[in-house]
């Protein structure tokens, strides 16, 4: 059986349950491997019990599922036989009394259909699935960050006054899908007062002399996903946005180091505390704390567990892979964000996206 299956089989066990319905997407890919289905949609679900494992979906993909999907009976989802038909059925054979339905991602309709098949449900929480990754994932999440990289280089070298925002979010999609990759979300491209609003939608406002640009963006490769930001100015920053950057900078850097040193040490890093260790450095600094976490886990998803704020409750292990973000928004002016991907491997912070975050004044 595959670690992956095995993990999550005995994260059923801990929870007592005899079986499991999962249906995000994420979850399916990462349990058979097998990337057709849209996210948007709901178009399959998997049905995992003490000794088999079953693919439900419908015609569009199925001959697909059953080409590709190893280790799982395929069953068809169609007007005569519903999911909640094919359970019921499942359940009766191999005697499931306690089902889980996965509490992220179900709809009441869903649930109600689903709970009509089995005598009892309970909803279990699965975000530790995915948390740690293996070698082979840390392995596409390097390549997803090295081809970020490379787009940022391309945006710095092509990037020009009177483009529009849309414009070079565009710039940037060719350069990532010529090097064989996706989006993993839709580009950030925040022109001066713009950038203050954490998660701009990119627009047709034009670029202007001396106006700072922040660009936050991620690949997909393989499925798995990069996210970075970074921030630099078309011509020169004021002593205002300067002093700003420098302070996010070092706000990172801090974060960074502190993590660092307790790993070197071997001694229990909590994600709660990186987190302040970022956000009182940027308070001490006289600016206002940082109005949203200072990172996430990465992955199949852009984000994913762990979380790095005040409220995480979890500890640094290897195999985790996340961001560090902190920004500083101005509202009406600018806003500043530098944001880095890092993966935990053999007790050491690899930085996995390596594009400079020295401040950056572009002149032609
Ligand atoms: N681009 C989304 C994020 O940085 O979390
Ligand atoms: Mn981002
Ligand atoms: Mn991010």
């Amino acid at each position: 059986m595959k670690p992956r299956l095995k993990k999550l089989k005995k994260l059923l066990q801990q929870e007592s349950l005899d079986a499991a319905i999962i249906s995000s997407i994420p979850n399916i890919i990462y349990l058979t491997d097998f990337a057709h289905f849209s996210s948007e949609e709901r178009e399959a679900f998997l049905l995992i019990t003490g000794g088999n494992n079953y693919l439900f979906t419908d015609r569009r993909y199925i001959y697909a599922a059953q080409k590709h999907v190893k280790d799982f009976t395929i069953c068809e989802i169609g007007q005569d036989n519903h999911l909640e038909d094919w359970i019921k059925k499942i359940a009766k054979k191999e005697i499931i009394n306690r089902l889980g339905i996965e509490e992220n991602n179900i709809t009441i309709a869903e649930y109600k259909k689903i709970a009509s098949a089995v005598t009892r449900t309970k909803h279990y929480d699965l975000h530790a699935l995915r948390m740690i990754k293996s070698q082979q994932e840390i392995a596409a999440i390097k390549k997803a960050c090295a081809i970020t990289d490379q787009a940022f280089e391309h945006i710095v070298e092509q990037i020009q006054i009177g483009m529009t925002e849309k414009e070079v979010a565009l710039l940037l999609e060719m350069f990532i899908k010529k090097h064989h990759a996706e989006l993993s979300f839709n580009t950030i491209v925040a022109f001066a007062e713009n950038g203050a609003y954490i998660h701009h939608k990119t627009g047709d406002k034009k670029l202007t002399a001396n106006s700072p640009i922040l660009i936050d963006f991620g690949v997909r490769f393989q499925n798995y996903c990069s996210d970075m930001s970074r921030t630099f100015f078309f011509g020169k920053a004021t002593n205002e946005q300067k002093d700003a950057y420098q302070t996010v900078l070092a706000s990172q850097e801090k974060a960074i180091e502190f993590i660092q040193k307790k790993l070197a040490k071997k001694e229990v890093i909590n994600l709660s505390e990186v987190d302040l260790i970022a956000r009182d450095y940027m308070v001490k600094k006289k600016y206002d704390s940082l109005p949203h976490a200072l990172g996430h886990g990465i992955g199949l998803e852009v984000h994913e567990s762990p979380r790095l704020s005040p409220a995480s409750e979890d500890m640094i292990t290897d195999g985790m892979v996340f961001s560090i973000e902190p920004g500083i928004y101005n509202l009406n002016k600018f806003g500043i964000r530098i944001e880095d991907i890092f993966a935990v491997e053999e007790h050491k912070l690899v930085q996995l996206t390596n594009s400079s975050r020295a401040l950056l004044e572009i002149h032609n």
